[in-house]
């Protein structure tokens, strides 16, 4: 069941909710329009402590677009947006970050030759010493970046090597412990295993259920079903920019959710299609429910 997620009695209900059940993050009947284009409408979504929100959608359905309000970067411009119950309107990411809610980018913020402590402190660096003979405390930053990626799971050989020669997974992971230290309540990923091959993504869900055993809130966006279902405790699904599905993990299976992902009725009629092209034998083809990675079949694999 989604807690609280009616929305028109809001505020009644928060006043009665206990204050551990309330939402980190809510958005109620939320929306967004850049000029004449609606990315967004009428979307419904909790962010709980300790649980992962995932959001799956095809390119297009307005993934981007739903993390940008709740990060600070874009301004919604239909319902509502509300944090530990309170409704806001961020006007930059700063205000969101003040908020605990921090922000994993799928193009990470890192500068690759700079050894891992040093990006794992990059922008709040340690320093010791009065002024004017302030510098950067180095051994501190270095062992509390040891501490707190040990605390996580994640164990680097070398902290001094450039973060640039870790797999993409490590480096993902080194980011979610990151946002941790820096206090984050609220972690929101942007297809952390999007550009990973399965060692790589299993490492990176691995660290997303170490954030949320932490108590965060994880909101973590991906077109991958099987990704979803191995970490998720909800699943909202986009479409189009509207909320086709929104169900606990106890209401949907993972072939349900694979299916909703695929278009189960797109793919139907893309093979009465194809039944007319000629070397095509559809009889060959997948059904909807045995698609291991529904986006790449039906955006790339039919063009
Ligand atoms: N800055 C923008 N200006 C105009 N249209 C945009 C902008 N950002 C996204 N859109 C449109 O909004 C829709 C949703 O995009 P997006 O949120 O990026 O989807 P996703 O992340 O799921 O691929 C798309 O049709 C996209 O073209
Ligand atoms: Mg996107």
């Amino acid at each position: 069941m989604t807690t609280n997620g009616t929305g028109t009695h809001g505020a009644i209900i928060e006043d009665t909710m206990p204050e551990e059940d309330r939402p980190l993050v809510e958005l109620r009947n939320a929306g967004k329009s850049y000029g004449n284009i609606r990315a967004l409408h009428g979307v419904s979504l909790t962010v709980q402590s300790g649980k992962v929100t995932c959001v799956l959608g095809d390119n297009g359905a307005g993934k981007s677009t739903l993390i940008k309000i709740i990060s600070g970067l874009h301004q919604h411009t239909e319902g509502e947006f509300l944090v530990d119950g309170t409704p806001v309107r961020f006007t930059t990411p700063r205000e969101a970050l003040d908020k605990g809610i921090a922000t994993v980018y799928q193009d990470l913020a890192t500068v690759p030759l700079m050894p891992v402590w040093r990006n794992f402190f990059l922008g709040s660096e340690m320093t010791k010493g009065p002024w004017p003979v302030r510098r950067l405390d180095i051994e501190k930053m270095k062992k509390t970046a040891d501490e707190e990626l040990r605390n996580m799971g994640i164990v680097l050989d070398d902290l001094d090597q450039p973060i640039g020669t870790l797999s993409g997974g490590q480096r993902q992971s080194v980011a979610i412990a990151r946002a941790v230290y820096f206090g984050a309540r609220v972690l929101i990923l942007d297809e952390p295993t999007a550009a990973l091959g399965v060692k790589q993504s299993g490492v990176v869900l691995k660290y997303i259920a170490a954030a949320r055993d932490r108590g965060l809130g994880v909101i973590f966006i991906t077109h991958n079903p099987h990704h979803a279902y191995m970490v998720g405790d909800h699943f909202s699904v986009l479409r189009l920019g509207t909320m086709e599905l929104s169900a606990d993990r106890s209401e949907v299976s993972l072939e349900e959710l694979t299916n909703h992902m695929a278009g189960g009725a797109e793919l139907a009629a893309l093979k009465h299609e194809l039944a007319q092209v000629r070397g095509v034998d559809v009889e060959e083809l997948p059904e909807a429910e045995d698609l291991q990675a529904p986006v790449a079949a039906s955006s790339e694999g039919t063009s």
